[in-house]
């Protein structure tokens, strides 16, 4: 690659399994991005230890701290955007964020969910998913946008429900693809090859009508 690579920041509330994955595989040379920072409104998160053991600059925006939502978005967007990123990486962040936050990102902004969107968006997809008997269930990048969970998506990954299935076991199948399907999106938005134009997903210059699957 002779491009410089593309400036991220990524956003986490808990124990950062994606990130990790997007760590090891930029540390690899799989991923032409710089991790320029990793911002948690928990400052629990065990998220942090893994950015802070790839020596990369944390910080806390405690959305405790606010009077409002709009005071915790604002504070939050200053400090992203001190690091001039190209693309804005939520990665297991738990808080909704704002019309104008979303607004300011539009475009370089996106999020991995925990199943096959439309379908289940919100908590608890993988109990949902059991619940109603689907035989299929899978993880979703997608832009964001202000309608939670609605965003334009990306790319998707499809496992199979199999009978005897707990939420945990799910769980992990789900989690496990979302660490194959996530760097590779980013990679594909790091390299200019996907681009979000008046809401739609374009793959290379071409539209595309459904959500890319990637198995
Ligand atoms: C993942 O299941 C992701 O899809 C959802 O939150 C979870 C975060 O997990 N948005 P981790 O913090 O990356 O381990």
């Amino acid at each position: 690659m002779t491009s410089s690579p593309a400036a991220v920041v990524v956003l986490i509330s808990g124990r950062g399994t994606n990130l990790q994955a997007i760590l090891d595989q930029t540390a690899a040379h799989q991923l032409p991005i710089e991790i320029r920072a990793v911002i948690s409104n928990n400052p629990n998160a065990l998220g942090l230890e893994r950015a802070r053991n790839a020596r990369l600059p944390t910080h806390i925006v405690d959305h405790r701290a606010f009077a409002s939502r709009a005071d915790f978005d604002s504070a939050l967007m200053q400090v992203t955007d001190n690091y001039r990123p190209q693309l804005v990486i939520l990665a297991g962040f738990m808080r909704i964020l704002g019309k104008e936050f979303i607004r300011h990102y539009q475009g370089r902004l996106i999020n991995i969910h925990p199943s096959l969107l439309p379908e289940f968006p919100g908590l608890n997809t993988h109990a949902r998913a059991l619940r109603s008997g689907a035989v299929r269930h899978g993880a979703s990048v997608h832009f964001v946008t202000d309608v939670v969970d609605r965003g334009p998506v990306i790319l998707q990954a499809v496992v199979p429900v199999k009978p005897g299935d707990t939420v945990q076991t799910l769980a992990e199948r789900v989690l496990k693809e979302e660490h194959r399907i996530y760097p590779l999106a980013i990679r594909w938005l790091a390299e200019g090859r996907v681009k979000l134009h008046d809401g739609r997903i374009f793959l290379d210059g071409k539209y595309q009508a459904e959500p890319i699957r990637e198995n």
